[in-house]
C-alpha cells in the first residue's frame, strides 16, 4: 500500500503542475484532476512515473474525486483543491453563473466527498484579492476584514466561508491560504502575473503602460509558493484546521513603480507610460503581513523579485518559451495589471 498520497485539483495549471514535480520528487504518490483549460503539456514529464497518476475531469462533478482515485492506492491523506477560474479578468469574461459554478460549487463538492472518504485535510488555495483595498494603508493580516473589489475574489470569500464553517464539525480538517501574486516559471508558464507580464511587455514590446504606480502589491516566487504549500501538507493537522495563512514575504510588498524600477534596471530601453485610471476590476492596495505564516508554519522564502525578473527574462532571451504571446499563458485575452 502506499504511504504518501496526495490528490491536486487543477494540477495541470501554474501552481498544480509546480507543485506536482516538487511532491513526486518528495516521494509522494500524485493523483491529478483537471480538466485542461489551457492544455495538458504541463504534466507530460511526469506519465513516466509510476507514482503519478492523472485523470482528466470537472471537479464541479459530485463524484470526480471518487472516480478518480485508484483502487491499488491507499485514500490520499489530503486533497489540494488549485482547480479554479483564476484570476479577475478571466472570471469577468465566462461570468458571474460560470465562476460561481467553477470557484464556489466546486468547492463545496470536492470537500463534501473528501469528508466522505476520510481524507484528513483539505488545502484550498483562496487568495490576497479578497481583502481589496485598505482602508487605512495599515499592515493587513488574517484577522483583517474582506473587502473583495471583484467577481473572482467574491468566489474566492464565498469558499472560504464555506470551507471555515465546517472546521469545527467535520473530521476533514481545512485550511486556507491566500498567497499573494505569483511570478516566476511553471512547466505551465502564466505571462498574465504582473511581473511575468511586465517582463514579457519591456522585453518584446520595450515598452510598458503602468496603472495606479503606486499602489502596493504583494509578490511571492512560485517555488516558496509552493514550499508554503507543501508545509501546510506536512505540518500537524492540530495546527492547521480551520486556519488562514498568507503566503508571501515583507521583501514582496512592493509598489508596481519598484517593480518597474527593477525591470528597467535590466531592460533601460524600456519606454514607461503612466496613467491613473480607476476601473471596476481587482483593485488592490495593500501591504501584507506574514508573520503568522513565518511564526506558526515555520515558512521562509529563498527568491526575491528581481530573482525573478532574472528568470523570466533568461527564458525569453535565451527562446525557451517560443510564443510567448500564446493564448495558452494567459487566463484571458484581456489583462489587467
Ligand atoms: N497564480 C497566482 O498568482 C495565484 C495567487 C493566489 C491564488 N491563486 C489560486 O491558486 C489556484 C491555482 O492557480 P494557478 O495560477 O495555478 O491557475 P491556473 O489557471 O494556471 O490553473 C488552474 C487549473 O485548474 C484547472 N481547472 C479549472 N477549473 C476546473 C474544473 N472545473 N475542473 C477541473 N479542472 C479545472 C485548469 O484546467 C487549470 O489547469 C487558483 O485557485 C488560484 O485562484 C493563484
Amino acid at each position: 500500500m502506499v504511504e504518501k498520497h496526495v490528490l491536486i485539483t487543477g494540477g495541470a495549471g501554474y501552481i498544480g503542475s509546480f507543485l506536482t514535480g516538487e511532491l513526486l520528487r518528495d516521494g509522494y504518490h500524485v493523483t491529478v484532476v483537471d480538466d485542461l483549460l489551457y492544455g495538458g503539456e504541463s504534466l507530460l514529464a511526469y506519465l513516466p512515473n509510476q507514482r503519478f497518476h492523472f485523470v482528466k475531469a470537472d471537479v464541479w462533478e459530485s463524484r470526480a474525486i471518487r472516480n478518480a482515485l485508484r483502487d491499488d492506492w491507499a485514500t490520499p491523506q489530503a486533497v489540494i483543491h488549485l482547480a479554479a477560474i483564476a484570476g479577475f479578468p478571466a472570471c469577468q469574461s465566462v461570468g458571474r453563473l460560470v465562476a460561481w459554478r467553477y470557484n464556489v460549487e466546486s468547492t463545496q463538492h470536492m470537500f463534501e466527498q473528501a469528508e466522505a472518504l476520510d481524507v484528513e485535510r483539505f488545502i484550498y488555495l483562496s487568495t490576497y484579492s479578497n481583502y481589496g483595498l485598505s482602508a487605512d494603508g495599515g499592515l493587513v493580516t488574517e484577522e483583517t476584514s474582506l473587502n473583495p473589489q471583484s467577481l473572482y475574489a467574491e468566489t474566492k470569500v464565498a469558499s472560504e466561508g464555506y470551507l471555515l464553517a465546517q472546521a469545527s464539525s467535520s473530521t476533514c480538517a481545512p485550511l486556507i491560504f491566500r498567497p499573494v501574486t505569483l511570478y516566476g516559471l511553471s512547466p505551465r508558464p502564466r505571462f498574465d502575473l504582473i511581473v511575468n507580464q511586465f517582463v514579457l511587455d519591456a522585453y518584446r514590446k520595450r515598452k510598458l503602460m503602468i496603472y495606479q504606480r503606486g499602489y502596493s502589491r504583494s509578490f511571492v516566487h512560485i517555488a516558496d509558493a509552493v514550499h508554503g504549500i507543501i508545509l501546510g501538507l506536512q505540518s500537524p493537522v492540530e495546527k492547521i484546521r480551520g486556519q488562514v495563512f498568507n503566503i508571501g514575504t515583507p521583501d514582496g510588498n512592493l509598489t508596481k513603480d519598484q517593480v518597474v524600477e527593477l525591470i528597467l534596471k535590466r531592460l533601460p530601453e524600456t519606454f514607461v507610460n503612466y496613467k491613473d485610471i480607476t476601473f471596476g476590476g481587482d483593485m488592490r492596495d495593500i501591504t501584507v503581513s506574514f508573520e503568522k505564516i513565518q511564526q506558526e508554519l515555520g515558512f521562509t522564502t529563498k527568491y526575491s523579485v528581481d530573482d525573478g525578473i532574472r528568470e523570466v527574462l533568461h527564458a525569453l532571451q535565451d527562446g525557451l518559451i517560443r510564443e510567448p504571446d500564446d493564448p495558452r499563458y494567459r487566463n484571458a485575452r484581456f489583462i489587467v495589471q
